[in-house]
């Protein structure tokens, strides 16, 4: 019978006939193949008998070949395996040439690996990422499934801007050689979609609203693009977001969804994933002892996701966070020696890293912020300066999930749109929402990768998505 390793290794079915597929991790002594076929971080060993071998055989058992074994499972003579196929025979599936296969066993950089996106899953590091990002989605649909969700597809072509921040990649339908001119000769983009401007979509919030107004609670989890010229360890150009949208629930509500949300997800992966994080920790601990003493962290990986779930987020206003910045004294290194002077001023990363690394020392939930920071949907405080937005930052990461309730009020949302130039033409669907039962409700968009970040501990955005998009790289 055909097995995975995951099987061979957890399952009692010793000294029976086995079969099974895989790339060869490394080949030692002629004798011992390490085999993986991703199914665990672990690689389960398979003694070849290479006296009855046949010698032309032996030498294409490579590193980076693909075989099928047969055997039998038995007891391990070894040390660090309780397991290891007898193999009785080996058939050479694909072979890899040894000097031109990228991925060596050895320790490569991560640089180096994504070039080499396309085999980096073959690395250790990399398939215990993917396998928790895959989790992690699982996760994503299950809490919202077992909590009354219904999932939503919004578009990815868009005619509309929903952050109001103009970074949108254009969709054209042009001929590039031929396109319409306006009148003084230009192209026209406002025809690129079949005579309509359009854009790949930068949230799916406004089109989920619609359905929350109807469905009461739904979630979006798709593709999103922001066209920004970011080149930071957190930024992408195409990101999943997650997108909770719900009916009847107000400020206070959205928080507390998020909060259980994350720490359901999170908890999810400590159940299910726990070989995959022992190896990434033991690989951020390596990673620790290169550094000083004093910039070590304090906590292992696991500890870390589990502090999460286990302690309460600290909700803090707007206010009051500018007031501990105000308050606190610059850093004598100059990490933080930005402190913000002006009430309305937009938080920095370095002002969220120090709320969250150095005063909280948890995940900080900001709220109240003043409207002119804002997109132009969140709901606007009877003080008629802050708007019911939240933003929640993590350590390490910083912004994980920005939300709000939403405006639910025609002449205030109409007012709003006015005075920042927001074509109401355009967004007529969205203010029916307005004017046709109109509700209070709310929703938060939470950037899945800056999520996989903080559960694998790996430090660059890049590292956590299969074919990372950014100013610089959409090669494969
Ligand atoms: O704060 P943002 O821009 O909020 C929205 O798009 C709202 N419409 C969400 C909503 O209320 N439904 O983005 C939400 C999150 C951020 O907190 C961040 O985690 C992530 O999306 N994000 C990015 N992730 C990777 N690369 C980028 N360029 C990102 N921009 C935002
Ligand atoms: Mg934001």
């Amino acid at each position: 019978m055909s097995y995975t390793v995951s099987q061979l290794l957890t399952q009692d079915i010793t000294f029976q006939p086995i079969e099974i597929n895989g790339w060869v991790r490394g080949f030692r002594s002629n004798r011992f193949i390490a085999l993986n076929d991703g199914s665990t971080i672990n690689n389960i060993q398979c003694v070849v008998d290479f006296e009855n071998t046949d010698e032309a055989i032996l030498k294409r058992i490579t590193t980076g070949a693909a075989v099928h074994v047969k055997g039998e499972l038995v007891e391990s003579q070894g040390k660090g395996q309780k397991v290891e196929i007898k193999v009785t025979s080996i058939d050479i599936l694909g072979d890899s040439d040894p000097e031109e296969y990228p991925i060596q066993p050895k320790k490569h950089t991560f640089e180096f690996l994504r070039e080499n996106a396309h085999l980096r899953t073959r690395t250790n590091t990399f398939s215990a990422v993917m396998r928790l990002r895959s989790s992690l989605s699982f996760a994503v649909h299950k809490y919202f499934n077992d909590n009354g969700f219904y999932y939503m597809h919004t578009p990815i072509i868009t005619g509309s801007d929903a952050e109001g921040a103009g970074e949108m990649f254009r969709v054209s339908s042009l001929d590039a050689k031929n396109p319409p001119l306006d009148d003084d000769g230009n192209v026209d983009f406002k025809k690129d979609f079949f005579g309509k401007e359009t854009n790949l979509t930068v949230s799916g919030q406004l089109e989920a609203e619609t359905f929350a107004m109807s469905l009461g609670k739904v979630y979006t989890f798709g593709p999103t693009f922001r066209a920004e010229n970011s080149n930071t360890s957190r930024h992408l150009s195409e990101f999943w977001m997650i997108e909770p949208e719900v009916a009847f629930m107000d400020l206070a509500g959205n928080m507390d969804l998020a909060e259980d949300f994350m720490k359901s997800v999170l908890s999810y992966i400590l159940e299910h994933n726990r070989e995959d994080l022992e190896f990434l920790d033991k690989r951020l601990l390596d990673e620790e002892k290169t550094k000083p003493q004093a910039q070590r962290s304090e906590m292992s990986l696991i500890e870390k996701i589990k502090f999460v779930v286990d302690n309460n987020f600290k909700r803090v206003s707007y206010t009051e966070a500018i007031d501990i910045l105000k308050n606190s004294k610059p850093n004598k290194k100059k990490k933080f020696n930005y402190i913000i002077e002006e009430w309305g001023a937009d938080l920095q990363s370095e002002h969220e890293r120090f709320l969250v690394e150095k005063h909280f020392k948890c995940p900080v939930i900001l709220f109240d912020y003043p409207a002119n920071i804002k997109a132009f949907y969140m709901r606007l405080n009877e003080d008629g300066k802050t708007v019911r937005a939240m933003d929640i930052l993590f350590p390490g990461i910083g912004e994980m999930v920005g939300g709000s309730q939403r405006e639910e009020r025609l002449d205030v949302l109409k007012e709003k749109m006015k005075a920042l130039d927001i074509s109401e033409e355009e967004l007529w669907w969205y203010l029916d929402l307005r004017k046709y039962g109109t509700a209070v409700h709310s929703g938060f968009g939470l950037g899945f990768e800056r999520l996989v970040m903080f559960a694998t501990g790996m430090g660059n955005i890049r590292d956590v998505i299969p074919y990372p998009r950014t100013p610089q790289n959409a090669e494969f």
